[in-house]
């Protein structure tokens, strides 16, 4: 692990402190990190309107974007589970529309770690290609 994977490792393992989970109890932390070398951190953020709920990878990202950002070299993802956990569907969605080469680590609170890429966790994945692709009009 080079230098650099070790801070964005670090600031997830530190944002997943951050985590407002008082429904599932589930803590996540993720950061990503952009091709100059800035980091974004984002915690999951539970509602008492769960379906409202947004997870730690969306947060870290959407922060990121919204700050001019599109250019992101590695994303970590830390909870605290024996399995590493893996984004959900809906995040690697996100992943692969928002920061399709960033390398992804999966963290956990005993520093096990796995890499995974983005392309293999959501294959046949559908993006704003095919909306160029679609020929028709409803109107
Ligand atoms: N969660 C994340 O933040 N990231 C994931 O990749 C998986 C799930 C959060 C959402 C919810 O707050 C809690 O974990 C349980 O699903």
């Amino acid at each position: 692990m080079n230098s650099d994977n070790k801070i964005v490792i670090e600031a997830a393992l530190a944002a997943r402190d951050r985590s407002v989970a008082p429904f599932s109890n589930f803590l996540v932390g993720a950061a990503i990190q952009t091709r100059a070398g800035k980091i974004f951190t984002g915690c999951n953020i539970e509602s008492a309107s769960y379906g409202l709920t947004v997870c730690a990878e969306r947060v870290a990202i959407w922060k990121a974007v919204s700050e001019g950002e599109r250019d992101f070299v590695h994303l970590a993802i830390a909870a605290d589970t024996e399995s590493l956990t893996p984004p959900c569907g809906t995040c690697r969605q996100i992943i692969w529309e928002f920061a399709k080469e960033a390398e992804i680590t999966l963290v956990n609170r005993q520093a096990k770690l796995e890499v995974v890429q983005i392309r293999d966790l959501l294959p046949l994945a559908f993006d704003a290609r095919f909306l160029r692709e679609a020929k028709g009009s409803v109107s």
